[in-house]
C-alpha cells in the first residue's frame, strides 16, 4: 500500500508552480522571505547562466539590476557604474532640469566607440581661447579636431599644444594641418567602428585620435584610443556593460507630474525637459510615483508615448495586475512594482496601503503577460535570493538600499565610532519632498497650507565600497539560484521555478544558525 502510494507521488504537486502556488492562496499575501524555491535536474553551470534581459524592444540589459532613482542612491557616478556592470541607473529628479540633463550627457560621453558629434575648434581662434573653453566647459581632454565654418576638416590641435605658455598662437598655426592628419572614410568605419579603429590604432604607432570623414572631407566622428582599450579589455571581463547602438553606456532619467497653477498638468515644460534629455541620447524616461495606477501618471505616459515614438518608457508603481495594465495601454513598457517594501519605507505604515512583495509581483505578472509589457521589482531587496525569487515572475529589480552605501552612491560620508556611512532617505521624507519629489507622493512642493506627511525615513548605510563588486556579489548568488533551478537563462527560471511556503522555522534554518560567526559571508 505504502509502494502504491509513492509510485503515484509527483514532487510537482508539493512544490509548486507560481500560478498553482499563488491560486491556492487568494486573499494571501507573500513576499521573500515566506518562500524558497526547490531545486530542479539541472545540467547547468552557475557561471554559464545568462542574465540578459530586456526593459523595451529597444533595451537590452545583460544584468537585471536598475539602481533606483533615489537622491541618495543614483546620480551620474552610479548610473556609470551599474551600465558599466551590465545594468543601467536612474537618474534621480530632485536636481534642476539643467543639471538632470547634464548628469545624463556625463553618462553619455564616459567612453564611446564612434563619438559622432566631437567638440571641435575653428582655426582662427587662440590657443587662449581654447584654453579658457576647457576650464568653462570642464573637459576633461585637451584634442580637438579644427572645421571650417561649414565642418571640413582643418586640422587637428594636439594636447602637446594646449598649453598656456602658446596662449598667444592661432591653432592654425599650432594644429597639425589636415595634410598630415591620418582619417578614414565613414563608410570604412561605421558598420564596425571597434573593430575597424582597433585595427587602425595598431597600425599607426603613436596616434591617438581616429577623425572619420565623409566624401567631401567634412567630419563625421572621432575615435579615441583610450576608448577603444577599455572596450576591448571589458570583452574579457564577466559582467559586461550596457551599452547603445553607438557604444555610449545606457542611462535612464526619473520624471513626476508637473502642474501648472490652474491644477492641470503642464504638458509643455514636461515636453521640453524630456525632448533635452532625448536630444542627450537618454535611454529610458522613468515615471516615477509611489501611487502609479492614476489618472495624472497615466497622463503623463499618454503624453510621452504620443510624442516620443521610440522612447523607452518605464511607469509605476503598482501592485496589481490591473495597474500594469492601465499603464501598459497608456505606452509603458516596463512597470515598476512595489508599494511600500523598501528598506526606507514607510508607506504601509502611514497609509495602510501596500502588497507584500511577491504576491504583488504574481499579480503584475499576470497583467504584464496579458498586455507584452515587463515588470520590474522595485524595493524591499536584502540579498541575492531575493533577486532569484523576484526574477521567478519578474523582468528586473530595482535596487536602493543595497547600493547606498556604496562609494559611488551620491551622498556624504559620516564617521560615527569609527565606522563610516553614507545618509540613505526614502524619497517621500519630508526633507527629500522639500528638494522636488513632493509630487512622487501627491504632494506639491510648494505646498505650504498643509502639511505634507511623510512616507519614507532617512537613515544611514554603512559604507561598502564599488557599485561593481556589490553587483558581482548579487549576479553570483541569482546565478547560482538558477543553477539550483536548472535555468539556462531568466525565462527558464520563470518556467521551471516551483515555490514552497516557509514557516519562521523554516527561515530561521535558512540563514546561518547555531554558531556564532567569525567571517563575513562576502
Ligand atoms: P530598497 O528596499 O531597495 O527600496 O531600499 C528602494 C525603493 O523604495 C521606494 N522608495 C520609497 N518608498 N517611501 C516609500 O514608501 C519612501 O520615502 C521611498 N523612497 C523610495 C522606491 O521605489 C525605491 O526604488
Amino acid at each position: 500500500m505504502a509502494r502504491e502510494r509513492s509510485a503515484n507521488f509527483d514532487d510537482n504537486d508539493f512544490y509548486q508552480s507560481a500560478d498553482a502556488f499563488f491560486s491556492q492562496r487568494k486573499g494571501t499575501a507573500l513576499t521573500y522571505d515566506d518562500v524558497s524555491l526547490a531545486t530542479n535536474y539541472s545540467e547547468i553551470l552557475p557561471k554559464e547562466a545568462s542574465l540578459k534581459t530586456t526593459l523595451s524592444e529597444r533595451i537590452s540589459l545583460n544584468i537585471p539590476i536598475i539602481s533606483s532613482d533615489m537622491d541618495t542612491v543614483t546620480e551620474y557616478g552610479m548610473a556609470i557604474a551599474m551600465a558599466s556592470s551590465g545594468g543601467m541607473g536612474i537618474i534621480h529628479y530632485n536636481m534642476p532640469y539643467k543639471e538632470q540633463v547634464s548628469q545624463v550627457t556625463r553618462v553619455k560621453y564616459h567612453i564611446n566607440g564612434l563619438l559622432p558629434n566631437p567638440i571641435t575648434v575653428k582655426p582662427d581662434i587662440y590657443i587662449g581661447d581654447v584654453i579658457k573653453l576647457i576650464e568653462e566647459k570642464g573637459y576633461k581632454f585637451r584634442t580637438f579636431p579644427v572645421t571650417e565654418e561649414n565642418g571640413t576638416l582643418a586640422g587637428l590641435l594636439g594636447s602637446r599644444v594646449v598649453k598656456a605658455r602658446y596662449s598667444h598662437i592661432k591653432v592654425a598655426d599650432a594644429m597639425d594641418p589636415v595634410s598630415k592628419v591620418l582619417t578614414l572614410s565613414e563608410t570604412v568605419v561605421k558598420p564596425n567602428p571597434i573593430d575597424v579603429a582597433d585595427k587602425f590604432f595598431s597600425e599607426h604607432l603613436g596616434i591617438n585620435k581616429l577623425l572619420v570623414v565623409d566624401d567631401s572631407n567634412r567630419l563625421k566622428g572621432l575615435v579615441s584610443i583610450s576608448d577603444i582599450e577599455r572596450i576591448m579589455s571589458e570583452s574579457q571581463s564577466v559582467l559586461k556593460p550596457a551599452r547603445d547602438s553607438d557604444f555610449r553606456l545606457l542611462v535612464g532619467a526619473a520624471i513626476s507630474t508637473v502642474w501648472k497653477e490652474d491644477g492641470t498638468l503642464d504638458r509643455d515644460a514636461i515636453v521640453e525637459h524630456v525632448t533635452n534629455l532625448c536630444n542627450e541620447r537618454v535611454d529610458a524616461i522613468a515615471v516615477s510615483a509611489a501611487h502609479g495606477h492614476t489618472k495624472s501618471i497615466g497622463d503623463v505616459v499618454s503624453l510621452l508615448r504620443s510624442e516620443f515614438k521610440d522612447l523607452t518608457i518605464l511607469a509605476g508603481n503598482v501592485t496589481s495586475g490591473s495597474g500594469v495594465e492601465y499603464l501598459a495601454e497608456r505606452g509603458a513598457d516596463a512597470i515598476k512594482v512595489g508599494q511600500g517594501p523598501g528598506s526606507i519605507c514607510t508607506t504601509r505604515v502611514v497609509a495602510g496601503v501596500g502588497i507584500p512583495q511577491l504576491s504583488a509581483l504574481y499579480n503584475a505578472s499576470k497583467g504584464a503577460a496579458k498586455k507584452g509589457v515587463r515588470i520590474i521589482a522595485d524595493g524591499g531587496i536584502t540579498k541575492s535570493g531575493d533577486i532569484v525569487k523576484a526574477m521567478t515572475l519578474a523582468d528586473g529589480v530595482m535596487l536602493g538600499g543595497l547600493l547606498a552605501g556604496s562609494r559611488e552612491a551620491p551622498g556624504e560620508i559620516v564617521e560615527i565610532n569609527n565606522k563610516l556611512y553614507k545618509q540613505y532617505r526614502g524619497m517621500g521624507t519630508l526633507s527629500a519632498m522639500k528638494k522636488g519629489s513632493a509630487a512622487r507622493y501627491g504632494h506639491q512642493k510648494t505646498d505650504t497650507t498643509r502639511k505634507m506627511t511623510a512616507e519614507g525615513i532617512e537613515g544611514l548605510k554603512e559604507v561598502q565600497g564599488s557599485v561593481a563588486n556589490i553587483l558581482a556579489e548579487m549576479v553570483g548568488g541569482l546565478q547560482a539560484g538558477m543553477g539550483y533551478n536548472g535555468a539556462k537563462d531568466l525565462t527558464e527560471l520563470k518556467e521551471k521555478s516551483r515555490f514552497v511556503r516557509i514557516s519562521p522555522a523554516g527561515m530561521k534554518e535558512s540563514a546561518p544558525h547555531d554558531v556564532i560567526e567569525v567571517s563575513k559571508r562576502s
